[in-house]
This record gives C-alpha cells, structure tokens and sequence, in this order.
C-alpha cells in the first residue's frame, strides 16, 4: 500500500483558519461546546478550536462506526459519553469525514435529546457520493472524492493518525 497526498498540512491549516473565523462570527455570545469525536477528529479539534476566537468548552465523545478495515460495520455505539450536560448549549459536533453519515445522524439525536440551545456540525471531510443517511454539515473543511484516506487523524486499523496531511491510501502498483 502506498500514501498519495490529498491535502497538505498548509491547505489543511488554512481552512481551519477560515472555518474558526466563520463559526467565532456565527457564535457571538452563549456557551460553545465543542464536541470532539473520538479518536479521529482529535487532530481536527485541536487546531479547530485554537482557531476559533471566543471562549469554548471541549467535551470527547467516543463512537464507532467502523471496524478495523476500509467499510463501515453499519453499527454504531458511544464508547465514551460527555462527562458534562450540555442542556441549554450551542453544541458543535466536530468529527473528521463524514461518509455514510450513518454515525453522525446517530448523534444527532442522541445529542438532541440532551435539550440543548442548537447542534450544528463541523466535518474536516466530507465525501458526500458515500452518503446513506442525510446529515447538514454547517461547516466542511473539504469535500473529497470517494476514495479512503488517512493522516491528520483518520486511520486504517489505528495507523497513520499522526501524518500531517491527509493522504489517499492507495492499494499496491497493479501488474500491467
Ligand atoms: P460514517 O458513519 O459512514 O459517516 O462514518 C464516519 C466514520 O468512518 C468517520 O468518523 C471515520 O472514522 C470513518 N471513515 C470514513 N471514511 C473514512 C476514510 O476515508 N478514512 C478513514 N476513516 C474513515
Ligand atoms: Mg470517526
């Protein structure tokens, strides 16, 4: 298998930028709750919140959609739960991709149940032809063809999360 690179780390920071100035303006006031999933978008969330210019909370939630290869298992479960409410909260889910959206549509209504001011959602990613279930994402990094990719986060059975940009995992050279 070989890493073709998608986006580089300063594409990647330059987005960020513009989506933290984007949501800072769209949040002016009230509470923000950051809502990170984990593991994938623990890179995102970093440098996400470090640019958005307001006060914030940052919560981990812990879901799995997918196994340890390149499709989903179609099952989602929370592997780790807020440790604080978020009643009353703007809350703004960010994950790393969204693919089938089986998961995110999943917590959303977990999330909504929690009686919160609003839940919008900011995905790195967003690979839209893969999509199942319709999900609003407020705010995409980047739409990206459907091809699998790892780095900034994302992994392929928990290798590659550390790369600095996001890379297309490629399958070996093919014979002919
Ligand atoms: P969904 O429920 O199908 O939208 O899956 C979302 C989750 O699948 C993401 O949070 C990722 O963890 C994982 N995923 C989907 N596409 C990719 C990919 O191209 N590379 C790595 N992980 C992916
Ligand atoms: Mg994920």
């Amino acid at each position: 298998m070989s890493l073709r690179v998608l986006l580089t780390e300063d594409q990647i920071q330059t987005r960020i930028k513009e989506l933290g100035a984007q949501i800072a303006a769209d949040y002016p006031t009230g509470p923000l709750h950051l809502v990170c999933i984990l593991k994938g978008a623990y890179v995102f969330l970093a440098d996400l919140a470090r640019a958005i210019q307001r006060d914030t909370f940052v919560e981990f939630m812990g879901i799995s959609s997918y196994g340890k290869g390149k499709t989903s298992s179609g099952e989602v479960k929370v592997t780790k739960d807020l440790d604080h409410s978020v009643e009353g909260a703007n809350v703004l889910i960010d994950e790393d991709i969204v693919d089938s959206g089986v998961t995110l549509s999943y917590l959303m209504q977990v999330l909504q149940q929690r009686k919160p001011r609003s839940v919008k959602i900011a995905a790195l990613l967003d690979k839209p032809e893969r999509r199942l279930r319709p999900v609003e994402v407020s705010y995409v990094g980047f739409r990206i063809p459907d091809e699998f990719v790892v780095g900034y986060g994302l992994d392929y059975g928990e290798k590659y999360r550390n790369l600095r940009d996001v890379c297309v995992l490629e399958d070996g050279p093919q014979p002919g």
